[in-house]
């Protein structure tokens, strides 16, 4: 059997974090200067229904039978087998490498999923379709933080920017006019069930204020889809700004973010926001293309530890 690779890119959430979960609609794009990749190759020696998994970027070296049941990698695997209705595999092995930071908002998990998962299917001869890859995903991304919005699974399983609202078919994005991000990275590790669970304990605590702020997150996410399907890309600065106005008051910024967003303001971005749960992780900057380098440095300086510089709408992957 011919060996079988697969990579999945990483993602930003460009409007709408945290209020998706609660049926507002957000937009996310992929984010391919990284990128995870499974490589799947079959094992001469090993016995039938064995799969090794070798994951050297989180120290894993591991027969897949012998890790937790809700261990990801499990999840995703037997997902593959009971989608194909496949009770053992051919001997073989798994090996993933990925450069997308973890537990920074870049959808690292989602991408290691999708990687395995198609990697898998693919060197058993039986690729799944995307919206089956992106169901199984899902399933791996609830072990992750219990109540995700699905738009991880979606934005990276599709490759391409999506307009996302919870239990709706998929919408890709047609990019009026290309434009440039700066991705910053706090440092700082988030846990995007924790976030999630501190804006759940704020709306329950009090419903129609915070309701009241996830619509108003909604209304960017609507006005910055029409914005970037007609390629008015100076309309996406402010609405960025103020969507991030709005993620302080929901309380899932953080003193390392909010630094980064105001270097990058007074470097000249457009906009700037968090992306993702929060808390620290990652946060985005809207640049023109000639200023995305003096935009990176000056986030360096202000303490990112590393920065992307990505542009949107010039790698349209048709589906
Ligand atoms: O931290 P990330 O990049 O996985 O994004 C989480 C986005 C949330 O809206 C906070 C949660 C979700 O499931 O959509």
């Amino acid at each position: 059997m011919p060996a079988f690779t697969a990579t999945a890119p990483g993602k930003i959430i460009l409007f709408g974090e945290h209020a998706v979960v609660y049926g507002q609609p957000a937009i996310a794009v992929p984010v391919h200067e990284v990128q995870a990749r499974a490589v799947v190759r079959a094992q001469i020696h090993g016995e039938r229904g064995e799969i090794a998994i070798s994951a050297p970027g989180i120290d894993l070296e591991a027969k897949c039978s012998d890790l937790n049941p809700d261990h990801p990698l499990k999840v995703a695997i037997s997902g593959v087998l009971s989608e194909l209705d496949i009770s053992g595999t051919p001997a073989c092995s798994i090996r993933l490498t990925s450069t997308i930071p973890i537990a920074s908002g870049l959808g690292s998990s989602a991408a290691v999923s999708t990687a395995v998962i198609r990697a898998l299917a693919g060197f058993l001869g039986h690729p799944l379709s995307l919206e089956r890859v992106s169901a199984l995903v899902y399933e791996v991304e609830k072990i992750h933080h219990g109540t995700p919005s699905g738009i991880d699974n979606t934005v990276v399983t599709t490759n391409q920017p999506v307009y996302f609202e919870k239990d709706q078919p998929i919408q890709t994005i047609p990019i009026g006019k290309p434009f440039a991000l700066v991705i910053g990275d706090t440092g700082v590790p988030t846990s995007t069930a924790d976030t999630v669970e501190a804006v759940r304990q704020a709306y329950q605590e009090n419903q129609g204020q915070v309701q009241r702020l996830f619509e108003s997150i909604g209304q960017c996410a609507t006005q910055a889809h029409t914005a970037i399907k007609n390629g008015n890309v100076s309309q996406l600065g402010p609405l960025m700004d103020r969507n991030q106005a709005v993620l302080a008051d929901l309380g899932v910024s953080s003193p390392e973010l909010d630094r980064l967003v105001e270097s990058a303001r007074q470097a000249s971005a457009l906009g700037a926001k968090l992306s993702g749960g929060g808390r620290g992780g990652n946060m985005i900057a809207l640049v023109k293309d000639e200023k995305a380098a003096i935009v990176s440095e000056a986030l360096e300086a202000a303490g990112a530890t590393r920065t992307i510089i990505t542009k949107v709408g010039t790698q349209q992957i048709p589906r």
